[in-house]
């Protein structure tokens, strides 16, 4: 668990504070989301978690650990953190880049290796890309390995900073997917900042939305959205929020076992709703025959049934 409390930071120079008096508490083996308009003290309050930058006040524990009282450099080799533009080692391969902790921790070579190619294979790059240098890499990979370099070590918890921030549109999407199911098999605690709500839908089991240093409003994606605190977080949230909230959802979630019709348009049951009401007006159909994975069908999905979700 992270938690802190009453924690503030006010730069030397500056006015108002960057984070002002917050408190949040973290369970471990979930991934936050801190999201919010730019400059409203995201980036700063994750940095504090890994003593990258001290608090003015307040308390920060992970752990049950007091942050202040162990040595920051030990320390932040067991909290991974990822970055936008990742901040690979440009000179240094990619196998280099991986086992950077490792060998601060002073694995041996045999230990090192076998872990590359296990991180290459969870983060869906084949092995043969270690030898390359990141100038080599997509952008994509090159998000990949920073998220395989931070999860090297196995640290328990895991920073990660606008991940996708220098990601085109279209690939953002499939990576922010992806990263869903690679934390899902990991089981860190994962904090991740974002100024993007869609993001923070997607990967969040919690969303801690920040204004001007503070936490407006500390829930599940699911209460964000169709409960928002405030005007400010429901401009912020967006006007379609009710079909924001459709993507939490699938099709397996409201579909029926009704005998399905073989002449309706098929829909697959991992689809999510949004994008399954959107295949129904496209397709101008009120009802879809359900498909599982192997393309076998297992019941009916209707609009009245999305709409109800
Ligand atoms: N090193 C710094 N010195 C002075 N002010 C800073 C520093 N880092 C951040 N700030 C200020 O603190 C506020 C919060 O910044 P930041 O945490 O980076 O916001 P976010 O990540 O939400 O965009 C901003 O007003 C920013 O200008
Ligand atoms: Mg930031």
């Amino acid at each position: 668990m992270i938690t802190m409390k009453d924690v503030s930071k006010r730069f030397e120079g500056t006015g108002a504070a960057a984070v002002d008096n917050l408190t949040l508490e973290i369970p471990n083996g979930i991934t936050v989301a801190l999201v919010g308009p730019s400059g409203c003290g995201k980036t700063t309050t994750m940095r504090m978690i890994n003593r990258l930058i001290d608090p003015t006040s307040g308390t920060i524990t992970v752990n049950g650990q007091d942050v202040r009282t162990v040595d920051a450099v030990q320390f932040r080799r067991h909290i991974g953190y990822v970055i936008q533009q990742v901040g690979l080692f440009p000179h240094m391969t990619v196998a280099q880049n991986i086992a950077s902790v490792p060998r601060l921790l002073n694995w041996d070579n045999r230990r090192i290796e076998a872990r590359n190619q296990e991180l290459m294979q969870l983060v869906g790059l084949p092995a043969d890309m270690l030898q390359r240098y990141p100038r080599q890499l997509s952008g994509g990979q090159r998000q990949r390995v920073g998220v395989a370099r931070a999860l090297a070590a196995d640290p328990p918890v895991l920073l990660m900073d606008e991940p996708f921030g220098a990601i085109d549109p279209i690939a953002r999407t499939r990576l922010q997917n992806e990263f869903k199911q690679i934390l899902a098999r990991v089981k860190k605690t994962v904090v991740m900042v974002t100024h993007d709500i869609d993001e923070a839908v997607r990967l969040g089991d919690r969303i801690a939305i920040m204004r001007n240093g503070r936490i407006q409003q500390y829930d599940t994606p699911e209460t964000i959205l169709s409960k928002p605190a405030d005007a400010f977080i429901e401009n912020f949230v967006g006007a379609d929020r009710a079909l924001k909230r459709l993507s939490l959802f699938t099709v397996a979630d409201v579909m029926s076992r009704e005998a399905p019709n073989p002449a309706l348009p098929s829909i697959a049951e991992d689809v999510d709703l949004r994008d399954a009401l959107s295949a129904m007006v496209a397709a101008r159909a009120d009802r879809m025959t359900v498909v599982d994975k192997d393309g076998t069908t297992t019941g009916t999905i209707t609009q009245t049934a999305i709409l109800a979700a």
